[in-house]
């Protein structure tokens, strides 16, 4: 009888081990968020470093809210959001090659981790390439991009409302969250 019970015992044990090794398990965004952060802390520039960490997790928050709301692949959209200004803060490029550099680190990040389809890969990494083309219409994933960007940005100054193309896609993402 002892038996039985310590046998069942240990049984318990190794399940319980299973389904936390599996809970444990980082998923694709959390990867890749863990790479850019790790990338973002070695930036020797303060004020660079926070714009990074900043500008990024918040849109990242934005991208969240509105590809719900617009039932668009939240994971997709984490991951762009996340590379989106890649290289302007690592590379400290020219504001006007940022989107492409940045769509290149994510091509590298996404081909080499394996874990992603060429399908996927190339919809993460266009709509990074297009993000800064703000007064032109795209994919469904490039339009959720440039949006959170244009949100987060708002949210971050306020005092600066956007302009003309950039402050239409302000009230039409904020129309979409409400909604
Ligand atoms: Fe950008």
């Amino acid at each position: 009888m002892y038996d039985v019970v310590q046998k069942n015992a240990h049984r318990c044990v190794f399940l319980l081990n299973l389904l936390y090794n599996k809970a444990m398990e980082l998923t694709r965004y959390e990867k890749a968020k863990a790479f850019v952060y790790e990338q973002f802390a070695k930036i020797h520039n303060e004020p660079l470093r926070i714009a990074a960490i900043s500008h990024t997790a918040m849109v990242d928050s934005c991208v969240t809210l509105l590809a719900i709301t617009r039932s668009i692949s939240v994971e997709k959209a984490k991951i762009a959001a996340l590379f989106h200004d890649y290289a302007q803060y690592i590379d400290n490029c020219a504001h006007s090659e940022h989107a492409r550099l940045s769509s290149l680190h994510a091509h590298q990040y996404l081909s080499q981790s394996k874990e992603f389809k060429v399908y996927e890969i190339d919809d993460i990494c266009f709509a990074i390439a297009q993000h800064s083309k703000k007064e032109l219409f795209d994919s469904p994933l490039c339009e959720l991009l440039k949006d959170a960007d244009i949100l987060a940005r708002f949210l971050e100054n306020p005092d600066k409302p956007p302009t003309g193309i950039r402050r239409q896609r302000l009230i039409d993402a904020l129309a979409d969250i409400q909604t």
